[in-house]
């Protein structure tokens, strides 16, 4: 089927090199209010989403998430915008995972749909559930009592301007859906 959604769909990658310029506010908001709208369990909107721009926060997080990776290298390739997604205790809220990864989900479609670059960069659980992880989301403004009752860092975006090609998409899996009628 011709269609511009499904085709964004199939075109976006992730990417792991980025140009140093920053992103501007109109295009950031786009991601993040796409991010918004992405389907939650029971309608709870339980996700937090806070992007980050702050020189000094940005390095705290590539360490932080380097240190975790056992790495030197940036793990969000020079990415001039990180975007944090929390969500409750998965313990507590069951759909906490599954809708904290939407919402990436939903921003990694948008990036690509306004010709951004973006990837899913892992290890915030473990990140943020150190008493530093606790100290950076009272930082980043996330309200006591939320963080109290065990907030969780579900996944982050890397984001900007991509540089160069990102790597093509893998073949497809066989078999990789069925339909049975
Ligand atoms: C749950 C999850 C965790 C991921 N973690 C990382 C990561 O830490 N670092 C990274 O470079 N890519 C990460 N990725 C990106 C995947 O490697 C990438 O989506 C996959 O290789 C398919 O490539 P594509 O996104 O270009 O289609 C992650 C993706 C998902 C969905």
């Amino acid at each position: 089927m011709d269609n511009t959604v499904l085709k964004a769909l199939k075109e976006r990658r992730s990417v792991r090199s980025y140009k140093p310029q920053q992103i501007t506010d109109e295009e950031l908001k786009a991601v993040l209010e796409a991010g918004t709208f992405a389907p939650n369990g029971m309608g709870k909107q339980d996700s937090w989403i806070v992007a980050v721009q702050n020189p000094q926060i940005l390095d705290q997080l590539r360490r932080m998430n380097a240190e975790i990776l056992g790495s030197t290298s940036d793990p969000y390739y020079g990415a001039p915008t990180i975007v944090l997604v929390f969500g409750s205790d998965p313990k507590k809220w069951g759909n906490s995972i599954q809708d904290g990864s939407l919402v990436l989900g939903n921003m990694m479609n948008a990036a690509y749909a306004i010709g951004l670059g973006s990837c899913w960069i892992n290890r915030e659980m473990q990140m943020f559930s150190t008493e530093e992880g606790k100290a950076l989301m009272r930082k980043l403004g996330i309200p006591e009592e939320l963080i109290q009752a065990g907030l969780t860092g579900i996944g982050a975006l890397a984001l900007g301007y991509p540089e160069g090609e990102p790597r093509p998409a893998k073949p497809r899996k066989e078999n990789y859906y069925r339909i049975v009628k």
